[in-house]
């Protein structure tokens, strides 16, 4: 208890600076604990929504990793444990509203989920999806059909941090046309992972290329560039797009 409330106290409230986030939805971040690379504690979860709350965010679907053998989650534990977050809120009275879906890494354990329709999903039957950072993978493609044939609309998260698609802009218009969703991560408006990576960002921006933003929230650790970013240039040009995020 002790160690939340201090934790607490250092982070830094905008709620208290006349500050108006225009979106209310917020749906990649890894806030469920000790399932990922993400938050390691229930209390860690809750310093982070509670700024989220302060935010303007009123509504949370949180994304825990799902990949091969290295990250095992699914209907058995992400269910469960959001609930659990759930009742901690509502204890602690952070008003906000709290789902749990996933973020898929594309591999072959990703072919046989959807085969057995065993996906966890947001918004309109949405699913996130998200790639190496090395290559693209060979089932890429055919995993992006598989999804849409059967009534799923793939969101591919962070586009503009594979670098083997910003290299080559045609692979980001051919996803697009394909229907593919692009979620940009808000901390790449700020040149977070790289200068390159900002770059990007800000060439799918220009061309109006982002359907969604996400914040890739890990934990508390994230949470002073997530409120630089709000009163970013970059973050007030994203705004002006057709952003899908309040409609999830
Ligand atoms: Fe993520």
């Amino acid at each position: 208890m002790r160690f939340f409330g201090s934790l607490f106290k250092s982070t830094p409230k905008l709620a208290d600076r006349n500050f108006i986030n225009p979106i209310t939805t917020e749906f990649h971040s890894h806030l469920l604990p000790a399932i990922d690379d993400g938050v390691r504690t229930f209390d860690e979860s809750l310093i982070v929504l509670q700024t989220m709350a302060d935010m303007g965010y009123k509504k949370v679907i949180t994304t825990p990793h799902i990949m091969g053998d290295f990250y095992k989650n699914g209907f058995h534990n992400i269910p469960d444990l959001c609930k659990q977050l759930q009742l901690q809120l509502k204890d602690k009275n952070i008003s906000i509203e709290l789902h749990a879906a996933a973020e898929y890494m594309v591999d072959d354990a990703l072919e046989t989920k959807i085969k057995n329709n065993d996906l966890l999903t947001f918004g309109d039957n949405h699913i996130l999806v998200e790639l190496p950072f090395t290559e693209e993978p060979a089932n890429f493609k055919q995993i992006l059909f598989d999804l849409q044939v059967n009534g799923y609309k793939p969101v591919l998260a962070h586009p503009e941090r594979y670098g083997y698609m910003a290299q080559r802009k045609t692979k980001y218009e051919e996803l697009y046309q394909a229907g593919i969703l692009f979620q940009v991560n808000l901390f790449s408006l700020v040149g977070y992972y790289s200068k390159e990576v900002q770059k990007s960002a800000e060439w799918l921006i220009a061309n109006k290329m982002v359907h969604m933003v996400g914040s890739d929230t890990h934990g508390p650790r994230h949470l002073d560039v997530l409120q630089a970013v709000v009163r970013s240039h970059n973050y007030q040009k994203v705004c002006e797009l057709p952003l899908l995020n309040n409609t999830l």
